[in-house]
């Protein structure tokens, strides 16, 4: 019995170990949630070492025989087994849930001087608002080593955020700010993925979030500011990228390959500005064949300023060739 659940426990130690189960770890707060993690998987391979071993034995050992008709003999209950298969499971529960407690207090610690992001979801997508630097884009961009607050509210329905290299997830509910504090601690672009079910585009709603270099994070700000000071086609081509288009939309221009709407290279190809401002403010007017209508956010003809507006029709016309 004992070989068997020992086999039986190695054999899925094996698999717990060299599969790479879990994507890299992106941030601070990813080592103490993995190490959670594992500890509750390393007592579940314990147990079901211990179930494969008695299980298995206890099927060879008292298989019915050819000549064996009698029934086994009548047992009713053993209270010194019931209390223990009651006891150590709520122990290790406890002590899951007291160890998860502890590591996520611990996560939570506000340290001083971090940044704050505010983080606005809708149907369906992404946008994060700086305060400190007074703009708003589409892709969230966080200095390395660096603590954040991300405060997140929703427009419409309940969406939830979470990045899976750093291993929070928070729901973003209307009505409500929740709050993330996350320190990323490695380069790299990452998917923000909305996982909570949000109506059609549930699985579309996507962004980009990028880990900079602090000196990088400083000058995409002033680019940022730049370029949407200089309006036209420099704020439109800015505001493509940053606004979230490109997430959604494969512009050669801008080096985007979004695949959930039409792509803009062919879809705008000839059009005209008053087709492109119409396709940005009201984009139900008219959807591309084998697309959905009520995919694209309906409001952002209240939400870019007419400014905006204008630089982006301005920077379509020019990148996709079409006529003004
Ligand atoms: Cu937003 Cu799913």
């Amino acid at each position: 019995m004992l070989v068997i659940g020992v086999l039986a426990g190695l054999a899925t130690a094996a698999v717990a170990y060299f599969i790479p189960w879990l994507p890299d770890q992106g941030a601070k707060e990813a080592v103490q949630i993995d190490n959670v993690y594992w500890v509750a998987t390393i007592i579940c391979i314990v147990i079901f070492g211990i179930v494969a071993g008695v299980t298995i034995y206890s099927v060879f050992k008292f298989r019915a025989r050819p000549d064996d008709e009698e029934d086994g003999a009548p047992i009713h209950g053993h209270t010194g087994l019931e209390i223990f298969w009651t006891a150590v499971p709520t122990a290790l529960v406890t002590a899951i849930s007291v160890y998860s407690g502890v590591v996520l207090v611990g996560n939570e610690k506000v340290q001083k001087n971090h940044g704050v992001v505010e983080v606005t979801a809708q149907q369906f997508a992404w946008s994060f608002t700086y305060p400190d630097e007074g703009i708003t884009t589409g892709e969230l961009v966080v200095p390395i080593g660096r603590q954040v607050e991300l405060k997140m509210t929703s427009k419409d329905v309940i969406h939830s955020f979470w990045v899976p290299e750093w291993r929070l997830k928070q729901d973003v509910v209307p009505g409500v700010t929740t709050r993330l504090l996350v320190t990323p601690n490695k380069l790299g672009t990452y998917d923000v993925i909305c996982t909570e079910l949000c109506g059609l585009g549930h699985a579309a709603m996507r962004a980009r979030a990028r880990v900079v270099e602090p000196a990088e994070y400083a000058k995409w700000v002033q680019d940022v500011k730049a370029a949407r000071a200089q309006g036209g086609t420099a704020q439109g081509k800015e505001l493509f990228t940053s606004a979230g288009c490109g997430g959604c939309h494969t512009l050669a221009d801008a080096g985007t390959s979004g695949q959930v709407g039409p792509s803009l290279d062919q879809a705008l190809k000839g059009k005209d500005a008053a087709f492109v401002r119409q396709s940005i403010v009201d984009p139900n007017a008219v959807i591309a064949q084998g697309y959905q209508p009520n995919v694209m956010p309906q409001d952002f003809g209240s939400t870019l300023s007419k400014a905006q507006i204008d630089g982006l029709v301005e920077y379509l016309l020019k990148a996709t060739g079409g006529g003004g």
